[in-house]
């Protein structure tokens, strides 16, 4: 497996976030195949699949020797111990785990705090995996909130990583209202995000860091959209939901960025 924390960052990344999706351990397995077949000849960018805890042991075997990476959707900040219905860091590295999702708004919504994100994104550090942060505002205001929003979430972040760690993480801006509504942000949105992001990063750090870190963008990609979000969004990749459970769509998203 590619060391997902060495990524070349001139080669777009794309996630697949399959939620709480699909039903049964035959379809994921299904799933899983068409993916690893249909991207076989792929050189061009980095492919990773985030599918529910359950299935990443069969997902892992599937994914051998392919150039299809393994996400998960959520981690535990302890190692080890007695904390019923958690999993760590520790175990998911042991799986072949490469990246955590952490911080998804549905997460969040659930009562998901920036202090548990912090935790998180440490725990998955110190075993050399790559968080996918994911950060963005519910809603977009006139006076432009949503930009302190933002930056307030960073903030918390760079409140308890070195300049280093901040490097091996991944932020995938994700707005609240694009994710699974049909309405994703516009090429120019996402741009001006990425501007924005870089310029607290260089506030925070400094521009060389600022450049370093990879951004993604999530929220309603689609084969429809993908090229030109990707052309003129200036981000690195891509988080995917609903598109990432259909191998076809999901193909043409990755042919988009590669
Ligand atoms: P969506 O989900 O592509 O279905 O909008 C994206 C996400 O939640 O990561």
């Amino acid at each position: 497996m590619i060391q997902s924390i060495n990524m070349k960052k001139t080669m777009s990344l794309v996630v697949g976030n399959w939620k709480m999706n699909p039903a049964t351990m035959d379809e994921a397995s299904v799933l899983v195949s068409t993916i690893v077949k249909k991207n076989k000849e792929n050189k061009e960018s980095y492919v990773a699949i985030a599918p529910p805890f359950l299935y990443l042991s069969e997902a892992s075997k599937k994914i051998k020797n392919s150039k299809v990476l393994l996400a998960a959707q959520n981690v535990y900040h302890k190692n080890i111990g007695a904390y019923t219905g958690e999993v760590s860091a520790l175990q998911l590295k042991d799986l072949g785990v490469g990246f955590i999702i952490i911080g998804h708004s549905e997460r969040r919504a659930n009562g998901e705090t920036n202090e548990d994100v912090n935790l998180k994104t440490q725990s998955a550090l110190k075993y050399r995996l790559s968080p996918i942060v994911c950060i963005g505002e519910k809603e977009r205001d006139e006076n432009g909130y949503f930009f302190t929003f933002v930056e307030n979430q960073i903030r918390s972040l760079a409140s308890v990583l070195s300049p280093e760690e901040f490097k091996k993480i991944i932020i995938a801006y994700e707005p609240i209202w694009a994710i699974g509504t049909g309405n994703t942000a516009t090429e120019e949105d996402v741009k001006e995000m990425q501007l924005f992001i870089e310029s607290i990063l260089t506030k925070l750090y400094d521009r060389q860091i600022a450049k370093s870190v990879r951004l993604i963008y999530g929220g309603s990609v689609k084969p429809s959209n993908a090229f030109s979000l990707h052309q003129e969004g200036g981000m690195n990749g891509f988080l995917v939901g609903s598109s990432s459970l259909k191998a076809e769509e999901f193909l043409e998203i990755i042919k988009a960025v590669s």
